[in-house]
């Protein structure tokens, strides 16, 4: 985050406040959410794609994913910075709305909706409902017709681009569990959606959406995508004589987990994207329809990092790859796969530095490890860290913003972290740290 520094006193300071004091008041680990970084990322996709976008077709949404990081506090940092809000289930829809985000402003996506989820997206008036399938498409307008209502859709499609993390592939990629096939065009999966949300009465199909992946660098993969999807609504026009208003590219914007990562900034992935919708639009002799986005990690990841404590520290011998024996010291720290569990689901790298003070000792490989009872639970794979790293440390975790919080567990009946958001140079607790109390609440003592 760009408040996080080291101090003179050789801490890690975000906004001036050092770690030391953060720990103490919070305790550890700590989630430490720099707010300003947040609201400025959110900013940077909003006017990046604003001016990219506006002679082509007025503006874009920026929807941001709330998948990522949510609570009310971030929902309300989206709205009042002029972002909307993507939902993926009852429970992220609930902190929208709690958050008096405005409903028109509001999208609801999931794969598998209840009809619990859809009529309460339908009483809200929520502003866009994501739908994935036909069956589900069939049922949103069974129920917005005995509500006595219409529902605002957007079809997701699967555009038949599978983006990976430094590349992506172009191919008829259909084998997995979201979106509508484009495969047989009109005649196919999105076709028929098409011809059946536009003939139901209690549909108000407002456009088509995509979502490629996530943590992808390129610009490309997004533009092969908007260009199909450009192109399916030039075949819809010509089939139905409907120009649908919208097009949603989805997010998946990538973050630098560690130094070898390079994102693009937004600036230049919606300026990429804009000239290729903008081509697009010349060949198919057709309006720019109006562009949302829904990045998620790129706005909430890089924004906070994780503060733990060490505590046990061993050293083991292992074969290295020139045959020769070297040491690897584990160093253990307090929280593990409960508060970031990405290493293990997708063995994905995170950095961390020596974070309460410096140390002139020599840089020792390290392995970062947390306190679950599971040899997978690594949060540092390969790190440099000062061999008299040890107990009483602090260890600050980069860029753990996105998906951490939000995919966090009690695995071991730990208790899940606090999230501490530092604005102007001062710390509010978000989310305090759960309680072991909390722990047995929902058991009913039988
Ligand atoms: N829109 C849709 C429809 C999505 O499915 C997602 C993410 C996003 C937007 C936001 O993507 P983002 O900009 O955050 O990449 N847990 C995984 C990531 C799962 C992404 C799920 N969908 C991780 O930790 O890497």
């Amino acid at each position: 985050a760009s408040g996080v520094q080291r101090g003179d006193d050789g801490q890690i300071a975000v906004q001036g406040l050092g770690v030391s004091q953060l720990a103490q008041d919070h305790g550890t680990p700590l989630l430490v959410l720099d707010e300003d970084d947040f609201r400025a990322r959110a900013r940077a996709f909003r006017d990046a794609f604003n001016e990219a976008f506006a002679d082509l077709c007025g503006g874009v949404d920026v929807y941001y994913a709330g998948k990522s990081f949510l609570c009310t506090a971030a929902a309300r940092w989206v709205a009042e910075e002029g972002l909307r809000l993507d939902t993926a289930s009852g429970g992220e829809l609930a902190a929208a709305l709690r958050a008096g985000v405005d409903p028109a402003h509001i999208g609801l996506h999931g794969n598998n909706k209840s009809d619990a989820e859809m009529c309460r997206a339908l009483d809200a008036g929520v502003g866009r409902i994501v739908v994935d399938s036909l069956d589900e498409l069939d049922r949103l307008a069974e129920l917005a017709a005995e509500a006595g209502t219409v529902a605002p859709v957007m079809l997701r499609l699967t555009p038949g681009v599978h983006a990976h993390t430094h590349e992506f592939i172009a191919t008829a990629h259909e084998d997995q569990k979201f979106g509508l096939s484009m495969s047989g065009s009109l005649a196919g999966q999105a076709g028929q959606a098409v011809a059946r949300a536009l003939a139901a009465e209690s549909i108000d199909l407002r456009g088509l959406h995509c979502h490629i992946g996530s943590q992808i660098f390129e610009a490309e993969g997004f533009g092969v995508a908007a260009r199909k999807l450009l192109g399916f609504l030039a075949e819809i026009d010509a089939e139905h004589g409907v120009a649908l208003e919208e097009l949603d590219l989805g997010g998946g914007h990538g973050i630098a987990y560690t130094a070898v990562d390079t994102p693009r900034p937004p600036a230049d992935i919606a300026t990429t994207l804009a000239s290729v919708v903008r081509a697009a639009c010349v060949e198919l002799r057709m309006d720019c329809p109006r562009i949302s986005i829904e990045p998620g990690r790129a706005i909430s990841g890089p924004a906070a990092f994780t503060l733990y404590e060490a505590g046990v520290r061993k050293t083991v011998t292992v074969d290295g790859p020139d045959g020769e024996t070297h040491p690897r010291r584990y160093v253990s720290v307090d929280g593990g796969m409960s508060d970031n569990p990405r290493p293990v689901l997708y063995e994905a790298d995170y950095s961390v530095a020596l974070a309460s003070r410096t140390s002139s000792s020599q840089a020792v490989l390290s392995r970062v490890v947390g306190k679950h009872c599971e040899s997978g639970d690594v949060l540092v794979r390969d790190a440099y860290l000062p061999e008299d790293v040890g107990r009483g440390d602090l260890l600050a975790v980069p860029a753990t913003g996105a998906y951490c919080h939000s995919l966090s567990s009690n695995y071991n009946m730990l208790t899940r972290p606090a999230v501490v958001a530092v604005r102007d140079g001062t710390a509010r607790v978000i989310i305090r740290r759960e309680t072991e109390d909390e722990l047995f609440a929902r058991e009913t003592g039988l």
